[in-house]
Order: C-alpha cells, then sequence, then structure tokens
C-alpha cells in the first residue's frame, strides 16, 4: 500500500458509496479527536458540514474546527464491514484541512454536493456556516471492497442504490440471490426495505395497474401475532391431512420461529379492485392470472433488489392457504388478498439449490 495523494477511480467510487466517514483530528498537544462525519467528495477534496445547531455551539466551539485551527490536517476514515468478510474493505484519507468561510467561492458548490447527497441538509441553514475541507495527501486503501467499487456510479447523487451492497451486476444478481431460512438477528435498515418496495414498483403489470400492495412487518409483536394466527390454522389443516402428531408439532414450531425471528417480513398481496372487469369468467380468470404473474415479477424485483443491497430474502406461500387468518392478525381490508410471505435479513445458513441448466427448460429454439 503505497500511499498517493489522488484517488484512483475505485477509490472514489468507494468514497462515493460510503454514507458515514470518521474525521480524526488532534489538538496541538496531539490529543486525538474522532467523530462521525456525513461528507461529500468532488474528486479532489472531501468536505463535511458543522451542521450543529449554532445556538449550541459555534464553530470555534467545536472541538474539530480548533484542532484544524490548530494543526491544519486531519485523517478521514471510511470504512465497509459485512458478515461476508470476503467484502470488507476501507480508505484512509490523510490531509491538508482548512475551514471555508461562507464566503470561500468554494462553499456554495460543496454545501450543494453535501445536499444532493443528504437531503436532511436541504432544510438546515448552513449557509452561514463554515465547511471542512480536506485535500488528500496520503491515500490508502485495502480490501475487496474496493475492487467492488463501481468507478462507473454516477457521481455523488445520492440514493440508497449506492449503499455499500453486492455491487453484482445483473447475471450474478440473478444467479447467487437465493431462498433463505435462518436469519442473524441484525435488523434491516429502514432505507433498505423501502428501496426493496421502490423496485418492486417498476414491474411490469397488466395495463400499467400494479394490482399488488404490500405490508412491511419490523416490529416484534406483529409479527408474533402473524406467527400465532398463522400456526393456529395450519395446525387445523395438518391434522385435516391426517399428519400425525408430532411431525404437525415440528413443522409449527419451525414455520413459527421463521415468521417471528426474520429481521423483517413483507407480505405480497394481490389487490384486484383496479383491474378490468369482465362479463364472462374466462376473461375475467385471465385478467386475474395476469395479476399474478405480476406480482411474481415486483416480489422478483424485491428479492433481487434486496440481493444487491447485501440482504437476503425468503419465500413463504402459506398466506395463500390463510388469507383470512392473515388479514384478521394484521387489520387488513377485504381488498388485498394476501400471496406471500417475504421473509428479510441476513442469511444465518445460505444454501444454494441446484436449479435445472435451461438447456431443460426451452422446450424449442428456433
Ligand atoms: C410461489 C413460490 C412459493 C414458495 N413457497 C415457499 C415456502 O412456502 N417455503 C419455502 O421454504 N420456500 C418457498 N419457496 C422458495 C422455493 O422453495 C425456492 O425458490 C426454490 O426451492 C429454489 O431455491 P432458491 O430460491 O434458493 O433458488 C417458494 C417459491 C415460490 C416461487
Amino acid at each position: 500500500m503505497t500511499p498517493r495523494s489522488i484517488l484512483t477511480p475505485e477509490e472514489a467510487a468507494f468514497a462515493r458509496a460510503r454514507r458515514v466517514g470518521r474525521l480524526a483530528t488532534s489538538d496541538a498537544a496531539g490529543h486525538p479527536h474522532v467523530v462521525p462525519v456525513c461528507y461529500a467528495f468532488d474528486g479532489a477534496r472531501f468536505y463535511t458540514p458543522l451542521d450543529e445547531k449554532p445556538k449550541r455551539a459555534s464553530d470555534h466551539a467545536l472541538r474539530r474546527v480548533r484542532n484544524i485551527e490548530a494543526r491544519g490536517e486531519a485523517t478521514l476514515l471510511l470504512d465497509h464491514y459485512e458478515e461476508d468478510w470476503s467484502r470488507l474493505g476501507y480508505l484512509l484519507v490523510r490531509g491538508r484541512a482548512a475551514l471555508l468561510p461562507p464566503e470561500d467561492p468554494a462553499h456554495a458548490p460543496a454545501l450543494a454536493l453535501l445536499r444532493e447527497r443528504y437531503p436532511p441538509y436541504r432544510a438546515m441553514a448552513l449557509e452561514r456556516r463554515a465547511v471542512i475541507a480536506l485535500t488528500p495527501e496520503r491515500v490508502t486503501s485495502w480490501g475487496p471492497a474496493l475492487a467492488l467499487a463501481d468507478p462507473t456510479d454516477p457521481a455523488p447523487g445520492e440514493s440508497v442504490w449506492l449503499q455499500p451492497g453486492r455491487g453484482l451486476d445483473f447475471m450474478p444478481l440473478a444467479r447467487e440471490r437465493r431462498s433463505v431460512r435462518a436469519f442473524h438477528e441484525r435488523p434491516v435498515p429502514r432505507a433498505a426495505l423501502e428501496a426493496m418496495l421502490e423496485a418492486a414498483r417498476w414491474a411490469p403489470s397488466p395495463h400499467g395497474r400494479q394490482p399488488w400492495r404490500f405490508v412491511v412487518l419490523t416490529r416484534a409483536e406483529p409479527k408474533q401475532r402473524l406467527a400465532e394466527a398463522m400456526g393456529d390454522e395450519w395446525q387445523r389443516t395438518l391434522a385435516m391431512d391426517g399428519e400425525a402428531a408430532e411431525v404437525i408439532a415440528l413443522r409449527l414450531a419451525k414455520s413459527r420461529e421463521r415468521i417471528r425471528t426474520a429481521p423483517a417480513l413483507i407480505l405480497a398481496c394481490l389487490y384486484l379492485e383496479d383491474l378490468d372487469h369482465y362479463p364472462d369468467a374466462e376473461r375475467q380468470r385471465a385478467e386475474e392470472v395476469m395479476a399474478v404473474q405480476s406480482l411474481g415479477a415486483a416480489l422478483q424485483n424485491i428479492l433481487l433488489a434486496a440481493y444487491s443491497l447485501g440482504l437476503d430474502t425468503g419465500w413463504m406461500c402459506a398466506p395463500l392457504f390463510c388469507p383470512e387468518t392473515v388479514r384478521a392478525a394484521l387489520a387488513l381490508e377485504a381488498t388485498l388478498l394476501p400471496h406471500a410471505l417475504i421473509p428479510v435479513g441476513y442469511a444465518a445458513a445460505p444454501r444454494r439449490r441446484p436449479h435445472r441448466p435451461a438447456s431443460e427448460l426451452v422446450v424449442r429454439f428456433d
């Protein structure tokens, strides 16, 4: 790792894809100080605002500001961690640090970049506050995450799509996604769930009517309620099928556990209200089949979006067999037809099932 003064394209992409960094400064006596910071990178310098409320602290009262004024230097650490250690990485940028006062010509562009990356800054009155600028002098980086950073990422435009993820192109994404049935406890970031739902809305649908609605559960109480209600219903049907009591007990326990312990659950419901209505049963059925096909497309978008963001998903068809129980447990309207439950989280026990080769699936290719 030879230090450089400019970032490679991969390092720049890695820097842009991170959301938070650690800014280290020290005072004249060398006492260190580290704070987490939001930042923007314009290709030459890093910028981080002073976003505390002016009433609470003037610019000069802040320790990092005093340290920068005293020494004119700072270090920014950007890192990426995930349980899969083949995807770790960090970028360490040491350099000259300075405070850009509001009248500095670089202040407004820096603030614009920061506001583009972080929407909350748009509502804050930062025009009269200094921005810290860090000019890289010694750059080092390490880790496979750097190789995964895509230099073609649109520069600082910020959306959850630039969150650290698996950084896959489409084919590996399609190939590597797999159904996961056990998850770590680690919660799923809300932004990731929102990104998955955003992906869903771009799925093809009959007449463009998007005949699906989603219920997202992250809190323990509704998950537990759903698990119990569905378990009770399943117990009744398994007993009807003549399953042995101990088999029923085991399957029920597993199913309840899956629902209860999933860090997040997305219940996908069919919603037929906006579709066309036909007088004859045949066309009506075709219309509804189209809606189901489209729900599958929306769900595949969700699964792939999740995987691309470093998350994993499963698929439970159980709601399809007890729609009323699910509706009652979650107080849903009768127009919502529960079809699938998608557990979301970080895989504890990933397993790859074999898939048939395409040659077996294509019956004719003229
Ligand atoms: C409509 C549908 C219903 C499914 N239902 C279940 C289910 O109830 N429980 C389960 O563990 N997996 C379920 N799966 C997941 C499949 O078992 C899984 O996709 C398949 O075995 C292939 O494995 P992979 O997803 O890991 O590639 C379902 C998948 C689909 C498409």
